[in-house]
């Protein structure tokens, strides 16, 4: 009850017309190659999100200040963007009933509205300041937020699409592999490693793969503990790298993380829309 089609049911006859009229009749044949180039412009606009973010969490470019990573960033992140969208609208005209029936494409479009919010709304004025946040930048950030949550709760109850929230966790993952240091990187890792060998042995030798009245619990607490294990490792970093540091203090660096994962979030819900 929360694809398009449940909050539109009037549109459904436009809908259905779209890929036997121009720009979806035309765009059909060759929907493969929009597709690429629609996975090329996500490629673009994530390269350019993630050395923004990065920056000001602490990490990446630091040999560069947030405002001139922001002037190099910028005009990839604008030609990603709006290649995504429009490539996103054509190949969406040429199989529309696929998304107006789709719950992943709820959500999809929720984070692609939050993502709008966190990058231009609270990354880029951020980057360009140097780090501090203004009160346009704290209303944007809530909006974005706001949607965010929106936009996960949807994807997390999508029917057969769900399971695509592990990618948003593995990103998580990595991202805070990445930015942390010393002891504490290996302190995380052999952390998420035990997680791993955890959920490999329950997967393989405690239950049999297709044991789902036990597999099913025991992956939703699994996906709590790490969740907590990798939300608690990048608060230490935030908190740490955040103290009086040139770039942004610990408000900027826990939106930064929201920043990048709100556009993973986008892209893995548009990737399961083919699986639901
Ligand atoms: C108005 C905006 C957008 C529209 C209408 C749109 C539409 C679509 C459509 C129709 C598909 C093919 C679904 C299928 O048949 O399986 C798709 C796939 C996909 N989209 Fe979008 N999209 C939009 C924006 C975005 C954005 C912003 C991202 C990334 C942040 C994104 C990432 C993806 C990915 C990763 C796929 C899967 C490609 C594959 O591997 O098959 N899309 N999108």
């Amino acid at each position: 009850m929360i694809s398009p089609q449940d909050f539109f049911p009037a549109i459904a006859p436009w809908v259905a017309q779209l890929d036997d009229t121009f720009p979806g009749a035309q765009i059909k044949p060759y929907f493969a190659q929009w597709e690429v180039l629609h996975i090329l412009s996500l490629a673009l606009l994530g390269g350019a999100s993630i050395l923004l973010n990065l920056r000001l969490i602490g990490s990446g470019l630091t040999d560069e200040s947030p405002s001139v990573v922001r002037r190099g960033v910028l005009p990839w992140l604008n030609v990603g963007v709006i290649g995504v969208i429009a490539t996103g609208v054509l190949i969406g005209t040429s199989n529309p009933e696929r998304l107006y029936t789709s719950e992943a494409f709820t959500a999809k479009m929720l984070g692609l509205a939050a993502a709008l919010f966190l990058t231009y709304g609270v990354s880029l004025p951020a980057a360009k300041a140097e780090g501090q946040l203004s009160r346009g930048a704290g209303l944007a950030a809530a909006v974005g937020l706001g949607l965010f949550g929106v936009a996960l709760g949807v994807f997390a109850v999508a029917k057969l699409a769900n399971p695509g929230l592990w990618h948003v966790i593995i990103a998580a993952a990595l991202i805070v592999l990445f930015v942390t240091k010393g002891v504490t990187r290996i302190v995380y890792l052999v952390g998420l490693l035990g997680l791993i060998a955890t959920q490999f042995a329950l997967h393989h030798a405690i239950y049999k793969p297709d044991d789902y009245a036990h597999l099913d619990p025991a992956n939703k607490v699994l996906i709590v503990v790490y969740l907590a294990w990798i939300l608690a490792i990048a608060a230490i970093q935030i908190v740490r790298s955040g103290r009086g540091c040139e770039g942004g203090g610990p408000a900027v660096k826990a939106l930064a993380y929201a920043a990048i994962l709100v556009w993973v979030t986008t892209a893995a819900a548009g990737r399961w829309i083919a699986f639901a």
